[in-house]
Parts: structure tokens; C-alpha cells; sequence
């Protein structure tokens, strides 16, 4: 049997789900009030959880709700409502060997895997655990929809993104809009990450990033500052300016993680991890790990696993997360 629930209002004793059905008839000014506020919480960057402990209504009325109001969009501006079952990884622990492999790529919080080319939130998670502290000031200069920034809000750490695609930083701001402490509210530019004039020279504890790979997968049409539209060899040199800002933001003896997969071209393998990497030693960085990272999207079934065998090439699996650190003067 579920409990009863007493109405606020005129104290009659009603199931939860009669509750809204309740109020909407017999309390029509004062649902009116309830629902202004529902739409005000949820578009604070509250969850559905959260409301639900403030309003004490069902979950599933709230989303519902929400979800009707969003659609008659006269009336209200209703954001989209932000239902999370878990804010963390179940049964999380850091990775202890240069090879890591998620096979399930985790949906904690407001991670999906949705914008095309992101990486697994167990990536910035292990980098951001091992190579800072709460209240460190972490970048991701590549920023997608964010990934790397939700991870430094739920751990409690500040961070700062940067996209050259108006459209990413708009994802990510959406996949930000939870609450937390005003603290650790990232702050995010519209900029170029050869470019960081915006940030002070050894100011950042750790950069945890994760850049196109050349043009494997184009992120925009028409950004010419977009480095997925650049061939191989243009991409790698700028990369090395990418490289070269990172190392002047980033204080001395902090890390910089970065990852990268390598690509073939006709009947060959391009290193451009190698070469990649190479351009963050000239930039005067120290090698401190190199990972392989296992890549799960790639199946070597079907047409691929034929083509594999009668052409004669191994599918690529694995691409590479570079730790680099600058060094103390
Ligand atoms: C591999 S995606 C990053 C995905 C991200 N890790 C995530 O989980 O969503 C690379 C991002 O780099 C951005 N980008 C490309 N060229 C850039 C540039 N010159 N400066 C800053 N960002 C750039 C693209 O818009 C794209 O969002
Ligand atoms: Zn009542």
C-alpha cells in the first residue's frame, strides 16, 4: 500500500498520483504558483530528483509536466528537464596500467554518447584524479559537448573550455546546466586553442584534452579555424601551436593529457599519434605516460572483418593518451 499524502492546502488525504490532479482542480491558483516554480527550478539546471524533493510530487508527474509545458512553448520557455539517475560511476577505480578499455562508456550524470567523437567520461575521470586537486583549475581547449568539464564540476574542480564551433559549446552548455556549488561553474570561450590569449601564462594545474583527429571526422562546415579540416601534415603543424599554448598556460611541473589516434592512408599507417606527440616534446614537454586506449566503435565484423582479410590490414582499435609534463625551470 502506498502512503497517503496530506494536500498542503485544505489538509484532504490523497495518493501522490491523485495529488496533481487534486490541486489542478480543486487549487487552481495555487497549482498555478507550483508549476511556475517547477518551471523555475528546472530551468535553474535542477533534476527532476531535486524538484521532486522540493514540490513533493512524483518524479514522473514532474517530467511529464515539464514535458507537456516544453512543448506549448507560448507559455513557458521550458528547458529540457535533466533526469539523472546516477551522478557517478558505479563501483569506480582508477586505472593502474598504460591500457585502458570501457567497454560500457559510461552515462553517469549528464553524459550520453550523443555528440559525435567524444570520449568516455572514464577518460577525463582517471586524468583529472590522478593529475590534480579539488579546486585546480583543469582546460579542455578541444571542449566538444563538454565532457571533460562535467567531470571537473562533479569532482570540484574549476573548470575552463574552449571550442571553435558555436554549436559544440552550446551542447556542452546544456550537458553543464546542473547544479553544484557556484565554485566550480566552468567558464567556457568561443575561441581557438592555437590561440589561448584569453588565458594568463602558468595559470592552469591541468589540461585534459582531446583535439580532432586531422580530418577523420569533420566537426563543422564552413569554420576554416576548425582543425578537422585540415590534411595530415597542415594538422600536425598546428598542432605544434596548439602544443605551444598549452605548454605556456600550464604551470611548471603540471600535467597535460591529450589523446590521439593514428590513421592509414592508402596502404599504410600514418603515425600521427607519434607525430603529434612529437610536436609537445618540441614544444619542451616531458613524456610522463603513454596509454593505449582501447576503441570499441570499430567492429571487426562483417563487411569490415572481409575487407580486413582480403585487402591484408589490421582494423585500427587503439589510439593513444599522451600524459606530458612541463617542467620545473
Ligand atoms: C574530438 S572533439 C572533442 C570531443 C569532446 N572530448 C567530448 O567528449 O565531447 C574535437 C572538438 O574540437 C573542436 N575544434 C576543432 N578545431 C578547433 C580549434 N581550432 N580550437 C578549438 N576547438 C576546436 C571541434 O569543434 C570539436 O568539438
Ligand atoms: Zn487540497
Amino acid at each position: 500500500m502506498t502512503k497517503k499524502i496530506k494536500c498542503i492546502y485544505c489538509s484532504e488525504k490523497l495518493y501522490k498520483k491523485e495529488y496533481i490532479y487534486h490541486l489542478e482542480t480543486e487549487h487552481t491558483y495555487q497549482y498555478e504558483e507550483l508549476i511556475n516554480r517547477i518551471v523555475e527550478l528546472n530551468n535553474e539546471g535542477y533534476t527532476i530528483k531535486e524538484i521532486e524533493e522540493y514540490v513533493n510530487l512524483p518524479e514522473k508527474h514532474i517530467y511529464n509536466k515539464l514535458e507537456i509545458l516544453r512543448e506549448e512553448k507560448e507559455k513557458y520557455n521550458v528547458k529540457k528537464p535533466l533526469k539523472i539517475t546516477n551522478w557517478e560511476p558505479k563501483d569506480f577505480e582508477l586505472e593502474a596500467t598504460t591500457v585502458w578499455s570501457f567497454p560500457d562508456r559510461g552515462k553517469w550524470a549528464t553524459h550520453s554518447g550523443k555528440y559525435r567523437g567524444n570520449w568516455s567520461p572514464y577518460i577525463p575521470r582517471n586524468v583529472i584524479l590522478r593529475y590534480s586537486q579539488k579546486n585546480d583549475v583543469v582546460l579542455d581547449q578541444f571542449l566538444g559537448s563538454g565532457t571533460t568539464l562535467i567531470e571537473a564540476k562533479l569532482l570540484e574542480r574549476k573548470g575552463i573550455g574552449v571550442d571553435i564551433n558555436p554549436d559544440a559549446i552550446k551542447i556542452a552548455k546544456e550537458n553543464l546546466r546542473f547544479k553544484k556549488n557556484y565554485e566550480y561553474e566552468p567558464t567556457i570561450y568561443n575561441a581557438d586553442a592555437r590561440n589561448l590569449n584569453l588565458i594568463k601564462d602558468n595559470s592552469i594545474d591541468l589540461i585534459c584534452t582531446h583535439p580532432p583527429y586531422a580530418n577523420i571526422i569533420k566537426y563543422s562546415e564552413g569554420i576554416k579555424d576548425d582543425l578537422s579540416h585540415f590534411d595530415i601534415d597542415e594538422f600536425i603543424e598546428e598542432m605544434g601551436k596548439v602544443a605551444k599554448e598549452s605548454y605556456r598556460v600550464l604551470k611548471e611541473g603540471k600535467y597535460c593529457a591529450i589523446l590521439i589516434g593514428d590513421t592509414r592512408r592508402n596502404k599504410h599507417m600514418v603515425p600521427l599519434g607519434f607525430k603529434v606527440m612529437q610536436e609537445f616534446l618540441n614544444a619542451g614537454f616531458l613524456l610522463k605516460e603513454t596509454i593505449i586506449k582501447e576503441q570499441h566503435n570499430c567492429k571487426a565484423t562483417g563487411l569490415w572483418y572481409r575487407r580486413s582479410i582480403e585487402y591484408n590490414f589490421l582494423l585500427i582499435a587503439h589510439e593513444y593518451l599522451f600524459v606530458f609534463r612541463k617542467p620545473e625551470e
